[in-house]
């Protein structure tokens, strides 16, 4: 079996990236794609946990600058990543794996609370974790919750999934002189503004030394590959 570059993973999904033509809901075909690639890692060893966004069904910063409260947008948001949780977890364990959706809401009567120690246990016994509900506070993103998140459970990597092949000077759908970094720091990402995560996630990673890769992994296979070595999309690093 060929060697995977790291042994425990978080995925970081965003709902909107996932959603279907029609709105609203996940798009069967990209879920089933991406949960059969989740499915080859687990088969290979690999430990993985899961983090996705609610934006396929509700944006709490779009609710606020609509004029709803920040707070009461922001627990909407954290609902929805609830929901995308549960039909992932059901989706998986479909396919036969073992998945646990951990909240950091209490809502005990459909899926776990979050508690570290036992998130790093279902790790440990090849179970995906899927880490729902942000950090369970307002005003902070689920990239946010993907970076904490990692570092709490040790992950060697945080993969960010993008549509595009990596981070880039400016939106390379726009410029067409977007300059693409295959390499870069946490500083360099923050002091130029790179639209690659809000400066909170990337200040965590920075501070603990986590590396992150922003990847398209809307291209067939690339995590495996990625995981079996090979360079793709931007690496940041602490410099
Ligand atoms: P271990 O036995 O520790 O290996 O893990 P396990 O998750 O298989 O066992 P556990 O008895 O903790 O859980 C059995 C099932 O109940 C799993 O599907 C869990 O996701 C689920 N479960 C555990 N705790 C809670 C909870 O607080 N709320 C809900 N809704 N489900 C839970």
């Amino acid at each position: 079996m060929t060697k995977m570059i790291c042994k425990r993973i978080l995925l970081k999904l965003s709902g909107e990236a996932l959603m279907s033509e029609a709105g609203g809901s996940l798009d069967a075909t990209i879920v089933n794609r991406l949960e059969n690639e989740v499915k080859d890692l687990c088969e290979a060893g690999v430990e993985v946990g899961l983090v996705i966004g609610g934006g396929n069904i509700l944006r709490g910063a779009e609710k606020s600058s609509q004029g709803m409260d920040r707070v009461t947008s922001d627990q909407m948001g954290m609902l929805a990543t609830i929901i995308n949780a549960l039909a992932m977890q059901d989706s998986l364990e479909k396919k036969g794996l073992q998945a646990r959706v951990m909240s950091a809401l209490k809502i005990d009567e459909v899926c776990e609370d979050y508690i570290r120690r036992k998130a790093v246990r279902h790790l440990e016994k090849g179970r995906v974790v899927i880490f729902s509900a942000g950090i369970g506070n307002p005003f902070f993103t689920t990239d946010t919750a993907a970076s904490l998140r990692a570092i709490e459970i040790n992950a060697e990597l945080l993969i960010k999934a993008t549509k595009v092949k990596g981070v880039y000077s400016a939106d390379p759908e726009k410029d067409k002189n977007a300059k693409f970094y295959s390499k870069l720091t946490y500083d360099e990402a923050l002091d130029q503004r790179l639209n690659v995560m809000d400066a909170t996630a990337l200040v965590l990673c920075r501070d603990n030394n986590l590396p992150m890769r922003i990847m398209n992994i809307f291209e067939p296979g690339a995590v495996m590959r990625l995981m079996q070595g090979e360079e793709l999309g931007s690496l940041i690093e602490k410099g």
